[in-house]
């Protein structure tokens, strides 16, 4: 009884047909185009990303002679997307979660975010949805009328998704996409009107709350393939990846490498609160209440290496990385901090912006490669340092996912770098694992997440090398990222 994934991230849509050993049977992959409208501005057609889902599908469907009996969805989170009921049409683009035009909108409301914090578990930052639609209300008067009319719905790409798989018969969202909105209270597991109303939201236009796992509802055949199947499975891409990992124990902790590094620790039904940077957020809500998970969101990962490739022109593609970084033995001293879209956690600057520090006339692109799969290492040990050091928990291991934990000269950095070993499994498309986990527990296909625990497998443990951790280089980038702050204030 195999389950289709889709995993709609910023960048391209991954469908998976997954079967009930928990291996991938077949896949298909599109991508769709990044708007940058203005600096600073990151947009997507929600027509775009509906196009990949379906063609993504189609070509894993093809790929298998099984035929799924569920679906289970996954997204990149945060994203603000405004459709027609009727129609499904999308009247503007959806913004993005890395999109910082809501930078004056949070400095304005920084006098309410103690509040925000405290009723959320998140910051007030432009990364998340609600200052999205802020800006919407604000900027886009006639389109916000129609929101508060009722002819507009406002989602994440889940709640999309779901309203064009089911014809529109479905406007729905899970706690783990709710949970980093703004208008979601976190203790609750509720919607807060007094969020709603800070950002202007009607509470009328938002998706109804569904848990992560069961049916909530089918494909409208007219609109998907000629296939009527229960969706079964919902989650933010990082919760889903947290669960395609396994992590089902608190304690238990993953790193996605994807367009940015996603660190989160399941915490069990205690949200742990942090005062330095880290998110709380759900992970999920199986029926039984909710679980939560403390995050560390990185924005700039393997968009990192993207612009190395398409703005340098320094690599051809993506996987060059390691080759040409292991021509070199170090970085030359050369430290690169990826602030291309601001910083985030722990150091939440959307005003700081990326540099390279420490170039001499023998620089090679070999040491700027170098100095990224650095970066990257670094970026996460600041996170999981905070953990540690500030929440209390104890990540006596970290496993690892999603495209760029294929390197295993970053995974080696990242485990001299944290001190700690880093695990790969088997299969690294975890986050759309997690999503197909979660509708085949709706629909019977898993018994239980003790059986789903089974099917995880080692591919390689990368042991911290002695000494390195603490060898001086982590010193100069805490000094690099200081310089690399507060630069468009
Ligand atoms: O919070 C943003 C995150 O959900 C995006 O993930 O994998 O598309 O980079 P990804």
């Amino acid at each position: 009884m195999p389950v289709l994934a889709i995993d709609a991230g910023t960048t391209g849509v991954t469908a998976l047909v997954v079967g009930e050993d928990g291996d991938v049977l077949s896949r298909g992959y599109r991508e769709f185009a990044q708007l940058f409208p203005r600096p600073g501005w990151v947009e997507h057609e929600p027509d775009d990303i509906w196009t990949a889902t379906v063609a993504a599908c189609r070509e894993a469907l093809a790929g298998t002679e099984d035929s799924p009996t569920c679906i289970g969805i996954t997204d990149q989170r945060e994203t603000a997307v405004v459709w027609e009921r009727r129609t499904l049409h999308s009247p503007r683009p959806a913004i993005v979660w890395q999109d910082r035009r809501t930078t004056g909108i949070c400095d304005r409301l920084r006098g309410d975010e103690e509040r925000v914090s405290r009723l959320t578990g998140l910051r007030l930052d432009p990364y998340f949805t609600g200052t999205k639609y802020a800006w919407l209300a604000e900027h886009e008067p006639r389109l916000w009328s129609d929101v508060r009319g009722g002819a507009l719905a406002l989602g994440t790409v889940d709640s999309y998704l779901i309203a064009r798989l089911t014809g529109g018969a479905a406007h729905v969202t899970d706690p783990s996409n709710a949970s980093r909105t703004l208008l979601f209270d976190l203790e609750k597991g509720a919607w807060s009107d007094e969020l709603c109303e800070l950002f202007d939201v009607p509470r009328s236009a938002l998706p109804e709350l569904v848990p992560n796992s069961g049916v909530v509802g089918t494909t409208d055949p007219d609109s998907f393939l000629g296939l009527s199947l229960p969706i079964a499975g919902m989650a933010g891409d990082q919760q889903a990846a947290l669960f395609g990992q396994a992590c089902f124990s608190p304690g238990m902790s993953k790193c996605t490498y994807g367009t940015g590094s996603f660190v989160l620790t399941n915490t069990g039904s205690t949200p742990v609160r942090s005062d330095a940077g880290l998110l709380t957020t759900v992970a999920w809500d199986l029926g039984q209440g909710l679980v939560y998970a403390l995050e560390g969101a990185i924005f700039v990962t393997g968009a990192a290496v993207q612009w190395l490739r398409d703005g340098l022109g320094l690599i051809d593609s993506a996987a060059e990385i390691e080759g040409l970084a292991r021509t070199v033995p170090d970085s030359g001293d050369v430290v690169f901090v990826p602030a291309l879209t601001g910083m985030g956690a722990p150091h939440w600057d959307p005003h700081a912006r990326g540099a390279i520090l420490g170039i001499t006339r023998g620089t090679t692109r070999a040491h700027i490669a170098r100095a990224t799969l650095e970066a990257l290492a670094f970026e996460v040990r600041d996170v999981v340092d905070v953990m540690v050091d500030e929440a209390g928990l104890s990540v006596p291991e970290l496993s690892a996912d999603g495209g760029a934990s294929a390197n295993d000269l970053l995974l080696q950095l990242q485990a001299d770098q944290l001190g700690v070993p880093v695990r790969r499994p088997k299969i690294t498309e975890t986050t759309a694992l997690g999503a197909a986990f979660l509708a085949g527990l709706g629909t019977g296909v898993w018994g239980s997440t003790d059986e789903l625990a089974q099917t995880w497998a080692l591919d390689r443990r990368f042991e911290p090398t002695h000494g390195l951790r603490d060898d001086g280089r982590h010193d100069r980038w805490k000094d690099a990222v200081g310089r690399a702050g507060s630069w468009t204030s």
